[in-house]
């Protein structure tokens, strides 16, 4: 089939490289000219596992191709799909803007060019509740009444640093339509992804649209949880990992998204979940329990730095850290809305100088601070002098550290773990001062004040 990417982000790249894997003919289009001569010349422009195999065994074989021009993809295309930017706006709610403008060009590009075949434009974006029917106003406005075309909610539900695994075996894919011709043409591109039994859930746009939201939010809600009831777990001297096993065994709650940490980042969770509260607010049926999600959230990172402070007896200035870890979450470079930013604008504050590490993500970090930090090129390297090793993102290689090593290259020996990796007696035998979430991090109760 031939289809049209607009926007080659995360999901955008991702959909229209893992469409070419299944034999496709995909034309990925972006306005940024600098992605498109990288995509063109054979370099990958963001880090996904997996991603840059099949990326370049599809350049090779000529079955996607980069440009920056929207009109030739769109009237070779069947389907288009719009990978666009959503992000939020001031009242938090979704900024359409992306997405409307490419839709009115898709308007203009189907009047100028009348005849051209039926085609599914695809909404795989994020967005509110009643956006599909404002993308087909908006390409409505230019396109002649009877031109041939469907409006489709499909709403993508990859996770970053597994993209590629979960476009390639999707557990499942909303297709938001009313279309008869727009679902057969959908199912017909995914069905070679579709593992057996892993469903076409098909239902109107509205509900595809709340679908997204629904879900992203649901899991924002687990970690928001999770990461309150550390924070009672630390005052009451009562162990977070063992209730998420107590817990996480019983199939109704499921063991996935219970791991206290420094709260979701990221370019979805956040923004999603504002959103989400937006779009309720707006209806008049404010979803009371997102406001709090949001609230635990910004608070986490906040109760994580006071341990920190604590320690050191509110003297931060002139102590030197190591943080390990810049990316909101492992295997991917994404750092955007990444809890990492807290921690590092407060450490600065208080005028600490602090070493970085991150196997993937420095460069999300050189971009914001320059030289008000250093930069290590391995984890060890960012120990040399530290006073104190911050924990922000576990990746695996932070997993099994040599900790006769660490102690060797630290002033202090002293771990804030802000992801529960390690085992406390174990870390503390080893003559580690160290301080997680909601473990039991100092010896008696009440850690957090
Ligand atoms: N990142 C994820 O894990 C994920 C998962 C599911 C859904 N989503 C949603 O998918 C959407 C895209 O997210 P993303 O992370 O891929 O974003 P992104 O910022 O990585 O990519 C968006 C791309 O669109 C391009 N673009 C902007 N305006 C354009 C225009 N007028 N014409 C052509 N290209 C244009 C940008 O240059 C950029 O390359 C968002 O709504 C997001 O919420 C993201």
């Amino acid at each position: 089939m031939n289809v049209a990417i607009v926007g080659t982000g995360y999901v955008g790249l991702v959909t229209g490289v893992c469409l070419a894997e299944r034999g496709n003919a995909v034309h990925c289009i972006d306005n940024n000219a600098e992605i498109v001569e990288k995509l063109r010349g054979g370099a990958v422009t963001i880090y996904e596992p997996g991603l840059e195999e099949i990326y370049q065994r599809n350049l090779r074989k000529g079955r996607i191709e980069f440009s920056s021009a929207l009109e030739p993809a769109v009237l070779k295309a069947q389907v288009v799909f719009l990978c666009l930017p959503t992000p939020p706006g001031e009242d938090g709610a979704a900024d359409l803007r992306y997405v409307l403008d490419v839709a009115d060009e898709i308007g203009k590009i189907l009047a100028r060019n009348p005849g051209t075949g039926y085609k599914v434009i695809v909404d795989k974006s994020t967005v509110p509740v009643g956006t599909s029917e404002k993308v087909e106003a908006a390409i409505r406005r230019h396109a002649a009444d009877h031109a041939d075309f469907d409006v489709v909610s499909n709403p993508e539900f990859l996770r970053e640093g597994f993209a590629v695994e979960d476009f390639l075996r999707p557990e499942r894919v909303v297709i938001g339509s009313d279309s008869e011709r727009a679902i057969v043409l959908l199912k017909d591109l995914y069905e070679p992804f579709l593992p057996p039994g892993n469903p076409v859930i098909v239902m109107d746009e509205k509900s595809a649209e709340v679908t997204k939201y629904a879900a992203n939010s649901f899991l924002a809600m687990k970690i928001s949880y999770m990461n309150d009831l550390a924070y009672f777990c630390d005052a009451v001297g009562a162990d977070i990992d063992k209730v998420r096993e107590g817990i996480g065994s019983d199939s109704r709650i499921g063991k996935k998204f219970l791991f206290p940490g420094l709260g979701y980042g990221g370019s979805c969770l956040p923004k999603d979940v504002k959103a989400l509260l937006r779009s309720a607010q707006d209806a008049g049926t404010p979803l009371a329990i997102l406001q709090s999600v949001e609230d635990i959230n910004q608070e986490q990172r906040k109760r994580f730095y006071r341990k920190i402070e604590k320690h050191f007896k509110e003297k931060l200035e002139g102590l030197r850290f190591a943080l390990w870890g810049i990316a909101f979450k492992p295997n991917t470079d994404d750092v955007r809305e990444a809890p990492v930013f807290y921690i590092l604008d407060e450490l600065l504050k208080a005028k600490a100088s602090v070493v970085v590490y991150d196997p993937e993500a420095m460069a999300g970090a050189k971009a914001r601070y320059g030289d008000r930090l250093e930069y290590a090129e391995s984890s060890y390297g960012a120990l040399r002098g530290a006073d104190g090793l911050v924990i922000v993102t576990e990746w695996n290689e932070f997993r099994k550290p040599d900790f006769g090593l660490m102690k060797i290259l630290m002033r202090q020996p002293v771990i804030f773990d802000g992801r529960n990796i390690y085992d406390p007696a174990k870390v503390r035998a080893r003559g580690f001062a160290y301080h997680s979430i909601g473990r039991k991090s100092h010896e008696g109760h009440a850690t957090i004040g």
